[in-house]
């Protein structure tokens, strides 16, 4: 006879969302830096993420001196292409947009200038740092990010080449008043050994203020999706919520 009550030993559930509903870091939107190239692409990774659990997602294309000098209008004009789209698909999701800010003297211009940042939750921005190199007066900069009124966030920490042998330099950044993203793909190999090595580490040692999907293309859709990257997610996020907006 079916028992209905027979319950799977512990350790095999399988997740099939994430362990958070709120991405606060992704590239989704269609044309505007190196994620998303265009709308039917774009349709695919929201589709995606919803199925994945996901019920509002505030995507930060990169604002990059010389590369990616994306403007409110630029990105607010992507938001809406996006957000229509959606809408005629039938997905009943919240978009949101930001931006993710490269810490370079472009962004100090900004910071000094109107139209104000883009922020994914009342004061909050996204920044980044150069994978080769380390913004310098990066002191300075947190000081500077503060004294205008915002709360500043260090996207990928774990992605820094430069911090991979000096961990301590995760704590000199919380010091500084950034609060500390961490990009779940991290967790999966997705950034080389070295990369889920510090991921770990900064779950481990509480150190993850928030987490995000930095979702490019469909290549990193597919990743998330594979059950065992599910599951290393959840082993690692186990501890606490994350990204409650509310938090912050
Ligand atoms: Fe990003």
């Amino acid at each position: 006879m079916f028992n209905f009550f027979k319950r799977k030993p512990a350790g095999l559930e399988i997740p099939s969302v994430l362990p958070f509903q709120t991405d606060i870091h992704s590239h989704i939107l269609a044309g505007i830096d190196d994620g998303s190239p265009d709308i039917p692409t774009s349709l695919q990774l929201v589709k995606g993420i919803y199925d994945l659990g996901i019920r509002k997602t505030i995507a930060t294309p990169h604002v990059i001196a010389d590369m990616y000098r994306n403007t409110p209008a630029i990105i607010n004009a992507a938001l809406a292409s996006l957000q229509e789209a959606t809408k005629a698909a039938g997905m009943n999701i919240e978009i949101g947009a930001a931006a993710e800010y490269m810490l370079d003297d472009y962004f100090l211009k900004l910071l000094s200038e109107e139209p104000p940042l883009l922020t994914i939750h009342k004061n909050v921005i996204l920044t980044e740092q150069s994978y080769a190199s380390p913004s310098g007066n990066l002191n300075e900069i947190a000081f500077e990010i503060m004294k205008k009124g915002y709360r500043p966030i260090m996207a990928h920490p774990e992605r820094y080449f430069y911090y991979h042998d000096n961990y301590a330099q995760f704590g000199h950044l919380k010091d500084m008043g950034f609060l500390l993203q961490v990009n779940v793909l991290s967790l999966t190999g997705q950034y080389g050994k070295q990369v889920t090595k510090a991921a770990k580490y900064l779950f481990d040692n509480d150190l993850a203020d928030l987490v995000g999907t930095d979702m490019h293309h469909t290549r990193h859709l597919g990743i998330l999706q594979n059950p065992e990257s599910l599951a290393l997610i959840h082993k690692y996020m186990e501890k606490r919520v994350y990204n409650d907006l509310n938090d912050f």
